[in-house]
Formats: structure tokens, C-alpha cells, sequence
């Protein structure tokens, strides 16, 4: 299990994080964020988005628990998913989610969807002065610490443990 914590100064450090993760991913992939309201977890997505090249503005799906962006070159749907108004998992297996061919992401999804995947990467993102803090934990042999230092920006120091 790998886990870091990275700084990011403003929205625009959180959204340019993200697209430097598209780089790392895989479909099939679970990104589980977490984080308080306004935490910066759809900023993150909008640049994993970004970076994937799939079709479609991320927006924060305010009426929509899950949406599904059409790939772009790189051939891996985003399936954005925002948990926050489900109760548990049995709510989350409602949904059917297809991970196949996506990379998943869930806002709110700690305590919900823990259980769709033993391989999952965990980001909490907590304030930090006038930015944020993201904590980086990687579950099962996809994220082992290597692939979990892939994610950092070139550079990066800030380990947890
Ligand atoms: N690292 C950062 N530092 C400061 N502000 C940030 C940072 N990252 C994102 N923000 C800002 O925080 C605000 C809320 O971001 P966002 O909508 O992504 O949060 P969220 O976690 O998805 O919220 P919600 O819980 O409502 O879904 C935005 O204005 C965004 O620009
Ligand atoms: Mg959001």
C-alpha cells in the first residue's frame, strides 16, 4: 500500500493534477474521492477528464448520480459517479455501474463503494491554508507505491508513511 500526500496551491494545481493522473490510469480503474463539500473533488475530475480526452464538460452532477464521457483517443471512458445522496452499498449495486472500459470515479464514495473493487485509489483532499491537501492511498497490487509515486508531480516530497 502506497500513500503520500501532495500540496496543491489553488483550483488550477488541483485540475492540472488531475490531468497528470490520465497519464496513469488504466480502464478498469477506481479513483475514490473524498473530501468536505467544495473540497475540490469535481475540479479533480474535470482534469482527469481533461486529460483523458473523453467527451463532455465534467460538471458537478447535481441532478445526475452517475454519468458515463465517451472516450477520446485514448480509448477509456470516464465514469463520473457522485455518491453523496446514496445510502450504502446497496444503493451503489442499484446503479450497476459498468467499471469495464472506464476509469471510475467517485465523489463521496468512502463507505459506499469500497467494496466494487479490491484495487482502488483513495484521494482525500483536505484544506490546507488557502489550498488543499491530497492524500494519496493506494489499496490492492494495481497501487502498490510505485504506482502510487507515478502519481506525483516530478519532484514531490511530502510523504505520509
Ligand atoms: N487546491 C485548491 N485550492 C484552493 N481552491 C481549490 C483547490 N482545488 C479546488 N478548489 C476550488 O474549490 C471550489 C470547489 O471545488 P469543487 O466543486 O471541485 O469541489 P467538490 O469537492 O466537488 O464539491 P462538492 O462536495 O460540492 O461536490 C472551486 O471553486 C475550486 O476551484
Ligand atoms: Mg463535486
Amino acid at each position: 500500500m502506497g500513500r503520500r500526500a501532495i500540496h496543491l496551491a489553488d483550483g488550477e494545481a488541483t485540475r492540472a493534477w488531475g490531468r497528470a493522473v490520465a497519464a496513469h490510469v488504466r480502464a478498469g480503474d477506481l479513483i475514490v474521492l473524498t473530501g468536505e463539500l467544495g473540497a475540490g473533488k469535481t475540479t479533480f475530475t474535470r482534469g482527469l477528464g481533461e486529460g483523458l480526452g473523453v467527451r463532455g464538460a465534467v460538471t458537478s452532477p447535481t441532478f445526475v448520480i452517475a454519468r458515463r464521457h465517451p472516450a477520446g483517443d485514448r480509448g477509456i471512458d470516464l465514469l463520473h459517479v457522485d455518491a453523496y445522496r446514496l445510502h450504502g452499498p446497496s444503493e451503489i449495486e442499484d446503479l450497476d455501474l459498468d467499471l469495464v472500459g472506464a476509469v471510475t470515479v467517485v465523489e463521496w464514495g468512502a463507505g459506499r463503494v469500497d467494496h466494487l473493487a479490491d484495487n482502488r485509489l483513495e484521494i482525500t483532499l483536505v484544506t490546507a491554508d488557502a489550498g488543499r491537501e491530497a492524500i494519496v492511498t493506494g489499496h490492492g497490487a494495481r497501487w502498490d507505491g510505485a504506482a502510487v509515486e507515478a502519481l506525483l508531480p516530478p519532484g514531490h516530497e511530502g510523504t505520509v508513511s
